[in-house]
């Protein structure tokens, strides 16, 4: 049988890097993209290493297209290029918003719709195919001094639950991860009322292991079809509050966390 496949976008830092590492120490084929050529030289031999741009719908298309071609399956897809502005929204550049969006909306369309045919392939040809795609917990409510940032994670949320259901039928599952706020690259230098108040206690690795525990869930979230998976505690805690308080309230929490 041949070995299992993934292929991860924005693996040269941060999450993506941890993620590529630890598909790789059980043994995946696993394959890092990321328009950061320095930083994917740097991983080592065990993950092979493509540049490629999500923005750029062929390049993306042709990527993964290569990759069935060496390895003849794509089992997961880990769509988690991403970029991060912060600031209040009327004085950040527009430019950089609209890089943000592309990247963090139009790199996820990209991926899905390029790699469905290699998944639905996968899963009918070994039982399962997996999307895991990059949200946050801003995607549960609009985040002060990070809407566009936010706003692109209710994108992500969208387009997993409306596909969870629509590629079920095809044994794809897709889901996706909401961790807080993590330690990477992606926070240097970040600083907003929300970051002031819940402070940041993730490590990259601890989000890379939520990826890895979505490819084999519990059978508990198996049968219920978890789509959402919060990462870590305040993560878990906010999701769970936002389904069971009322909007003023969540309203007001969030206004609160964010010091606006
Ligand atoms: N760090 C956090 O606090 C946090 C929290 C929740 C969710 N996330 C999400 O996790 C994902 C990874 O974030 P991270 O913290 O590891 O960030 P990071 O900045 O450390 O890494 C992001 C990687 O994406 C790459 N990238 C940027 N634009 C790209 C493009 N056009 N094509 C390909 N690659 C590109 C970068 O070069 C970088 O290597 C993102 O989707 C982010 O929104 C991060």
């Amino acid at each position: 049988m041949s070995t299992r496949t993934v292929a991860i976008t924005g693996a040269a830092a941060g999450i993506g890097r941890a993620t590529a590492l630890a598909f790789a120490e059980r043994g995946w084929a696993v394959t890092a993209y990321d328009v950061d050529g320095a930083g994917l030289a740097s991983l080592p031999a065990t993950v092979r290493t493509g540049t490629l741009d999500v923005t750029d719908p062929d390049a993306f298309a042709t990527a993964l297209a290569d990759l069935v071609a060496e390895h003849g399956r794509l089992d997961v897809l880990v769509n988690n290029a991403g970029l991060l502005r912060s600031g209040p929204f009327a004085e950040q550049d527009l430019g950089a918003l609209r890089q943000e969006v592309a990247v963090n909306v139009t790199g996820v369309l990209h991926g899905m719709h390029a790699a469905f045919p290699h998944l639905r392939a996968t899963a009918a040809a070994h039982g399962s195919a997996l999307v895991v795609n990059l949200a946050s917990a801003s995607a549960i409510y609009g985040q002060a001094e990070l809407a566009n940032y936010s706003a692109t994670k209710f994108y992500v949320r969208g387009l997993t639950e409306a596909l969870e259901l629509e590629w079920r039928r095809h044994g794809i599952r897709v889901t996706d991860l909401w961790p807080l706020f993590v330690r990477t690259g992606m926070l240097d230098g970040v600083r907003t009322g929300t970051t002031d108040s819940l402070g940041i206690h993730l490590a990259a690795e601890d989000v890379a292991a939520a990826v890895l525990a979505a490819v084999d869930p519990p059978r508990l979230h198996r049968l219920t079809r978890r789509v959402h998976v919060p990462v870590g505690r305040q993560a878990g805690a906010m999701l769970l509050g936002s389904r069971f308080s009322p909007a003023w309230l969540t309203r007001a929490i969030n206004r609160r966390l964010a010091h606006s």
